[in-house]
């Protein structure tokens, strides 16, 4: 008999994870007011719920079914993704998304060829998932520091109002090259 790939675990927790982001990030794609955070926050998304699928698929090739896990922090965190009172530099304050990377500190990705035993197919995977989370993270930050810039005090400056509109143009153009 075959023995069990030692990465199942991390296959599963993936699956869940990106499924229960899907839930919440479509429920903010929802009821924002804004076009140019929609589309970004729609790609993510779509994105997650992807990979949900993806992994639960990669699970089922290798023999196992997804086991699904509550996680805790679910509801809280449709609770404010699916709120029409935050703004959505709120919503991303309280998710905890689009936060600075930190220097010199590897992201939560960075262990997952931990283990030398991932099959090729499984590994290929598993790079595509982890290129474009960090794509998913580059564009939140950028999308959240835009916001950032209009909120504050001093965004009624032309150069600053030009920044932000820059930012939020290149961000639509990248999403629809
Ligand atoms: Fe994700």
């Amino acid at each position: 008999m075959i023995e069990k790939p030692s990465y199942l675990g991390l296959l599963n927790a993936i699956s869940n994870a990106e499924g229960d982001a899907q839930q919440y990030l479509s429920a903010w794609a929802e009821t924002t007011q804004r076009d140019d955070v929609r589309a970004i926050i729609s790609t993510i998304a779509l994105r997650e719920g992807e990979h949900s699928l993806a992994f639960a698929k990669r699970m089922c090739e290798l023999g196992y079914d997804v086991q699904r896990r509550e996680d805790a922090k679910c509801a809280e965190r449709l609770a404010i993704a699916s709120s029409c009172d935050l703004s959505d530099l709120d919503k991303f304050e309280q998710l905890g998304l689009g936060e600075p990377e930190v220097e010199g500190c590897p992201d939560i990705f960075a262990g997952m060829f931990a283990d030398t035993t991932i099959d090729i197919q499984t590994g290929a995977l598993l790079g595509r998932y982890i290129a474009e989370e960090r794509d998913s993270g580059r564009m939140f930050r950028a999308c959240r520091d835009a916001l950032a810039c209009e909120a504050a005090p001093a965004a009624a400056a032309p150069e600053r109002l030009d920044r932000i509109e820059a930012l939020l143009e290149q961000l639509v153009t990248k999403l629809a090259s």
